[in-house]
């Protein structure tokens, strides 16, 4: 793959922007804050500064799911006016824009995967949020891939995965929601996909290759399942699991309101990119394995 030379990330810091800069694929130049707020258009216009030919990848986001229910105007600031001006500043210069959305503006409701023209109905602020700023990168420009993700983890900074293992560390039991139902995405298969993605519109320009797509790991799990697989891969690094129990929904309430089904159909990418899904279970291998070397795994107390 011949490397792209200007992938424009915004969202620095986060667990997505460091996988895209960390992909031997890409050559990203990462932007964030202080210095730019996506949701200031005069610095994100600054910050561009794109090159003809240039791609912009908007993983800046507001990503607080729960607290987001208190804080609807910073969620919507960020999630829908940064998405509008990050889409309008490379509109401006005639470039595409890859933006990133989420499962949670799905309902949750259908008995199957859902794909992409299924109807939105998110629960949530968070999800309502990313909803409209969806619209904001349609309505801005024209030229835009939309991949929404699901349960995204990373070997660094904080997540699911990140959590079960602190948690796991600290206590010798664990409850965990079993009814809802999704496909971890491991950063790193989205950061490939990505790359492919930047390579594919760079090369062909092909308007046939805009609109939303859906991205995940393949297989879809529970919650509960998911945390005994993390479990079961930290024990081959010699860390000492936690007895999981299996609870609901109900009995775990959180301020925000989650699908309890959220599976992705990635049919669309497969067939507009040639991108597969990697079964999640090996990419959760991978990711415990760079979180806990060998020996390294075994609770503080
Ligand atoms: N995490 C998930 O489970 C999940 C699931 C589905 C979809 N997604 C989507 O995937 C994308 C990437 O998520 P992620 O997990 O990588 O998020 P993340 O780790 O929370 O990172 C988000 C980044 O956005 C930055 N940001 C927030 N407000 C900003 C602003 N006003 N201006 C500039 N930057 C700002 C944050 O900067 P600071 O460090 O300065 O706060 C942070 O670095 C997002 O679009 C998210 O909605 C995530």
């Amino acid at each position: 793959m011949t490397v792209v030379l200007s992938l424009s990330v915004l969202g620095r810091s986060g667990q997505l922007a460091r996988a895209l800069w960390r992909n031997e694929g890409l050559d990203a130049e990462c932007l964030g804050r202080p210095e730019v707020d996506v949701a200031d258009l005069a610095s994100v216009r600054r910050a561009l500064e794109l090159r003809a030919g240039a791609i912009v990848a908007n993983a800046a986001a507001y990503t607080a799911v729960d607290r987001a229910e208190a804080e609807p105007e910073a969620a919507d600031r960020v999630n829908r006016l940064g998405a509008a001006n990050a889409a309008q500043v490379a509109a401006e210069a005639e470039s595409p824009i890859i933006h990133f959305s989420t499962d949670y503006v799905f309902d949750g409701a259908k008995a199957g995967a859902y794909r992409e023209q299924d109807p939105v109905a998110p629960l949530s602020v968070y999800g309502t949020t990313k909803e409209a700023g969806e619209r904001a990168v349609r309505e801005n420009n024209p030229r835009h891939a939309i991949i929404r993700t699901a349960w995204l983890y990373s070997h660094e900074g904080d997540n699911f995965v990140a959590s079960m293992l602190r948690l796991g560390r600290e206590r010798a039991e664990l409850r965990i929601v079993a009814d809802q139902f999704g496909s971890p995405t491991y950063v790193e298969d989205l950061a490939d996909a990505v790359a492919i993605i930047a390579h594919d519109l760079l090369r062909t320009g092909d308007r046939h290759r805009y609109g939303t797509f859906h991205y995940c790991g393949g297989g879809v799990v529970s919650r509960f399942e998911f945390a005994e697989a993390i479990f079961a891969e930290a024990a081959r690094h010699g860390y000492r699991p936690p007895v999981l129990t299996p609870i609901t929904t109900a009995e775990y309430p959180t301020p925000a309101r989650r699908p309890a089904n959220s599976a992705l159909d990635c049919t669309r990418i497969a067939e507009a990119y040639g991108i597969r899904q990697r079964p999640w279970r090996d990419s959760l291998a991978e990711c415990v394995a760079r979180m806990l070397p060998q020996g390294r795994g075994g609770r503080s107390s």
